[in-house]
């Protein structure tokens, strides 16, 4: 198993955002985690990065307990974030906020940042622009550029979706699909249930914390009970 958590739980003062939360996630998977808003899945995707304290359960990752191990450890494992909004670096060139990404984890930077500007041609063409003068939609893509530099095994992804056009969205999840076939395993949070149903092949599904559904999103697209609640049928 790439990734496994068992019993994570994670609290906030008195809330309790995660509940007895337990997934894996083999590699070469593509798996969701759905849920509406305050489910608990950032702070799920928080506590397997690392950057938040499970105060129960335990995350193993490549087989390995990294319960006691820094997000930065777990980065350089080939664990890596998206996060939720982006969070690049709007004061530097788009090419400079590539080498962020890069730096920990290639010695030749400037190859490997070709090589995501041939994936990411609307980036190459914004190359020395300053990252805040980008779309949301190119904001994202260089979110996921400065990921792959850091050369993941199992890249997470906070609702990448989120404030794209349909058409964006469109390729946000061809790109997804793209990665995962040239190997990349992926955990994605989404509320876009439609879409993350269509390219994932497993799902989870969170309600207030606690995991309500589990299953291939194939069973998943036709079980009454996601059909009521998510998919609006
Ligand atoms: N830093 C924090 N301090 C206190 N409570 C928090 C904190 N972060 C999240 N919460 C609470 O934990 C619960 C789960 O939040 P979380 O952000 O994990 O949900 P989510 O499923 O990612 O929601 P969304 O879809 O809105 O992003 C919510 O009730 C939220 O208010
Ligand atoms: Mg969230």
């Amino acid at each position: 198993m790439l990734l496994e958590a068992r019993g994570l739980q994670v609290t906030y003062g008195p809330t309790e955002a995660v509940k007895n939360m337990s997934l894996h996630i083999a590699e070469g998977e593509i798996v969701t985690v759905l849920g509406a808003n305050g489910a608990g899945k950032t702070s799920l995707l928080k506590a397997l990065q690392g950057v938040v304290k499970p105060s129960r359960g335990e995350v193993f990752f490549k087989g390995q307990s990294v319960n006691r191990q820094s997000a930065a450890w777990r980065v350089r494992q080939g664990l890596v974030l998206v996060p939720e909004g982006r969070q690049i670096f709007v004061s530097l060139t788009v090419h400079d906020n590539l080498l962020m990404g890069a730096y920990t984890r290639t010695d030749n930077p400037e190859r490997e940042i070709a090589a995501i500007f041939d994936r990411f041609p609307n980036l190459a063409k914004r190359r020395d622009m300053l990252a805040s003068v980008l779309s949301g939609g190119e904001q994202q893509m260089l979110a996921i550029g400065r990921a792959l530099l850091s050369k993941p095994a199992l890249m997470m992804l906070d609702e990448p979706s989120l404030g794209l056009s349909p058409l964006l969205v469109q390729t946000l999840f061809k790109l997804i699909t793209d990665l995962n076939r040239d190997g990349l395993s992926i955990l994605l949070i989404e509320q876009n249930t439609h879409m993350a149903l269509a390219t994932a092949h497993r799902a989870y599904v969170l309600e207030l914390g606690r995991l309500v559904l589990e299953g291939s999103t194939s069973e998943l697209a036709s079980d009454p009970r996601m059909a009521a609640a998510y998919l609006g049928t």
